[in-house]
Order: C-alpha cells, then sequence, then structure tokens
C-alpha cells in the first residue's frame, strides 16, 4: 500500500511556530514518525510539504494511479480553498484530514474546512499522532 502524507503552509516551522499551540516537535519529528509508521505497517508513505496553494494541487493531481490513500494537513489552507477541495475531488483517492490543534476550539474562522467536505475522516487536536491515526485508519480500510 502506498499512501501520501501533504502538509500545508508553514507546518515545516513546528517546533518553532506558536509551540503553545502546535507542540514543541518539530518537523523532522514529524517525518521521523511516518517512516517508523511506515516500517511498522509494512507500507509506503511519500510525503510532501508545501507553503504554495498550487503546489499542493499538483501533487495531488499527481498522485491519480499512484496512492491508495492521502492523509493531509492543508493548515491555513483548510479554511480558504476550493482549489484542494476540488483536486481531492478530481483524483478520488480516499483521504483523511489532520489538524494537530483543535481547531473548533480555536478562532470561528478555524472551524470550517473544505477539503473536510471531501475528506471521509477528520482528526483534530491529537498533536503528532493524529497522522499516525490517519494513517492506520487508510491502512485498515484499504490495504
Ligand atoms: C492546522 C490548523 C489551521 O487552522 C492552521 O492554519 C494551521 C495548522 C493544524 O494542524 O492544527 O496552519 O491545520
Amino acid at each position: 500500500m502506498k499512501l501520501l502524507v501533504i502538509n500545508g503552509p508553514n507546518l515545516n516551522m513546528l517546533g518553532i511556530r506558536e509551540p503553545n499551540i502546535y507542540g514543541k516537535q518539530t518537523f523532522f519529528d514529524l517525518l521521523a514518525l511516518l517512516e517508523s509508521t511506515a516500517k511498522e505497517l509494512a507500507i509506503t508513505i511519500d510525503q510532501f510539504q508545501s507553503n504554495h496553494e498550487g503546489a499542493i494541487v499538483d501533487k495531488i493531481q499527481q498522485a491519480y494511479g499512484v496512492y491508495h490513500g492521502i492523509v493531509i494537513n492543508p493548515a491555513a489552507y483548510t479554511h480558504t480553498s476550493v482549489a484542494i477541495l476540488d483536486a481531492l475531488k478530481a483524483v478520488a483517492i480516499p483521504a483523511v484530514e489532520v489538524h494537530i490543534s483543535d481547531v473548533d476550539s480555536r478562532e470561528d474562522f478555524r472551524k470550517f474546512s473544505y477539503p473536510g467536505l471531501y475528506c471521509e475522516k477528520t482528526i483534530k487536536g491529537q498533536g503528532l499522532d493524529g497522522y499516525r491515526q490517519a494513517i492506520i485508519y487508510l491502512k485498515e480500510k484499504y490495504a
């Protein structure tokens, strides 16, 4: 099984960025977690991070016919991007949305997610472990 993990803008700043909200674990800790989860579950996990909406749309399109599932944290684009929603719908690959923080208990504008209209599950407020939970969900359902 081949999964793609996509991280949106500013997630490369994990560990530095608002640690009171996103925790002290770094982006490299996240990459290590993805690697160890892939090993443990005997699957392939590729990771893509971009600060650019169009690059994320391109990556989702390129996932067509290649990946069995997508785990996506669209970060700020969660709350604005019809383009990311449409790309997910276009490729129709099973997808799970992850948010490190509990977006529901923050500002009102964080409560709505465009990609969430497509994703079959959303995991929020679980820290980096949310990615692991999303991967396990996709493996159990689609492998
Ligand atoms: C986030 C929540 C978003 O509202 C925010 O813009 C982010 C990160 C999260 O992982 O909690 O950049 O997606």
